[in-house]
């Protein structure tokens, strides 16, 4: 199957710098949606058939915006033809041409229509064969602006746009989703037919219909399961209702796996989500990218969660923040915590409130439980980091390593200024700033002694 994606458009009512198609919903562009989506086709399709499938993405508005974004974040081995100036639908599947294998039938998908489902595309290729021209068609209650579907004794037999039709044309309710399959032969020659003299002087993909009739070629329909499967976005209203309904369909997903979501309207997938059994998540939690949660693992309410695993059991509270972190067994995190980049955590470690932890490993039963900086540490297992303790990383140009043996204990608002060892069961007195190794098993105070003035008295304000 070759796939031609339709993304040369402008996007005015957009109302933005970016591309239409660039626009993201749960975080990657629609075209990038529209990319996997024919991938996933191509692939399953290609059991059969040996020859090289090609995928086709018409650009043109935003120039090598859209080329450069795709690269960026996908496997390769896309085509891009750039469309210049655009002149309609099917001046545009035209530059695709010279990129289509004869071989096998030609799919044409929009790279501003993002939620179309796999089923509903291979019902379509079903309808098409080797050797017809099968078009998605939809009833709907508004067919306001789309082309309808004229069909005689059941078969369809041409489309008229919405600027072009008459009265009797204007009332049917069967439209033209856009998304068809043609054979590539056939289609190559029909593009090439096509002329511009309609009422927006533009050369209509849809006329190909009309030429598949006129050649004796038949012409099938597929429908979508669901409506939303063929919108398209012209606007930010029509981009954040497609956005709601993927989260639905996310969310529907996850419950169907038998993850507990206090609120499936109030969850934000942007990336893959891999949840064990028993797994709840509270309201207003944003996951990115790549997530792992274990067995019985607690989400709180409002977390953001990006490339991260959470081991088995464990607990995440109210406002965290975890992005690039390893969580072990029986952790419990938060509230209002944040984990950067290369925090590892073993098991049970507790990470409290307003407790920040860069590349540092943790080990077991290790407790920050409240107002720390831990950058660039390595600390042992059972140690106790008391509140307002923070390693001293960053000379401003260098960072630093500290090591925290197992079983020390840090007295609050220490300062552990890298690089510095605390040598295993030191304690480190509060206040302490830490310039040098501590030895173990000791304690180490830096502050100076404590004393107080017999004599003194506190100054008095004079009276004028
Ligand atoms: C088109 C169909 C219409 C269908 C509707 C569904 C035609 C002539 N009409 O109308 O029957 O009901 O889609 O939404 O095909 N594009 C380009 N280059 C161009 C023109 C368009 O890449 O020169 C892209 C646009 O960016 C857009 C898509 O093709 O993604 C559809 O173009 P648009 O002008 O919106 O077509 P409609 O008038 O909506
Ligand atoms: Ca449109």
């Amino acid at each position: 199957m070759n796939v031609v994606i339709l993304a040369a458009g402008m996007g005015k009512r957009m109302q933005s710098e970016l591309p239409k198609v660039l626009h993201p919903i749960a975080g990657a562009s629609m075209l990038s949606h529209v990319i996997v989506t024919a991938r996933q086709l191509q692939a399953s399709l290609n059991l059969e058939c040996e020859s090289p499938a090609n995928l086709c993405v018409i650009y043109g508005h935003g120039g090598s915006q859209v080329p450069d974004a795709v690269s960026a974040d996908s496997a390769g081995g896309i085509i891009f033809a750039k469309q210049e100036p655009q002149l309609g639908t099917g001046h545009a599947v035209a530059q695709a041409i010279p990129h289509l294998n004869d071989a096998m039938p030609t799919l044409i998908l929009y790279g501003d229509v993002p939620l179309t489902r796999n089923a509903t595309l291979q019902r379509l290729v079903v309808a098409a064969g080797s050797n017809k021209l099968a078009i998605l068609t939809a009833q709907v209650d508004d067919p306001t602006g789309f082309g309808r579907i004229i069909r005689e004794k059941g078969k369809i037999c041409r489309i008229v746009e919405q600027k072009d039709a008459n009265e009797d044309e204007l009332a049917i309710a069967e439209i033209n989703t856009g998304i068809m399959v043609a054979p590539t032969v056939a289609l190559k020659k029909w593009l090439g037919a096509l002329s511009n003299r309609n009422a927006q002087g533009e050369y209509y993909l849809t006329d190909i219909v009309a030429s598949a009739v006129a050649d004796g070629v038949e012409v099938s329909s597929a429908h979508p399961d669901a409506v939303w499967e063929t919108q398209g976005v012209n606007d930010k209203k029509q981009l954040a209702d497609l956005e709601r309904q993927h989260q639905k369909n996310l969310a529907e997903q996850l419950l169907l796996q038998g993850v507990t979501l206090l609120d499936p309207n109030r969850i934000d997938i942007r990336g893959k989500l891999v949840c064990g059994r028993d797994v709840t998540i509270d309201v207003g939690c944003v996951f990115e990218g790549e997530v792992v949660l274990g067995d019985g693992v607690r989400i709180g309410p409002h977390c953001v969660i990006k490339n991260t695993r959470i081991a088995a059991q464990s607990d995440i509270k109210a406002f965290c923040h975890i992005e690039g972190a390893d969580v072990g067994v029986q952790a419990q995190i938060g509230p209002y915590a944040r984990l950067r980049p290369g925090a590892q955590l073993a098991e049970q470690v507790h990470i409290g409130n307003f407790v920040e932890v860069k590349k540092s490993t943790i080990g077991a039963y290790s407790k920050a439980n409240h107002l720390a900086y831990i950058g660039d540490a390595k600390v042992g297992r059972r140690v106790n980091i008391g509140a307002g303790t923070i390693t001293c990383n960053y000379d401003g140009v260098n960072k630093f390593e500290t090591v925290i043996e197992d079983d020390a204990f840090i007295g609050s608002d220490s300062q552990l200024i890298a690089p510095v060892r605390v040598g295993r069961g030191a304690t480190l007195g509060a206040g302490t700033t830490l310039s040098k190794d501590a030895p173990e098993g000791k304690l180490t105070v830096s502050r100076a002694k404590q004393l107080t003035l017999e004599n003194w008295q506190r100054p008095v304000k004079q009276k004028t």
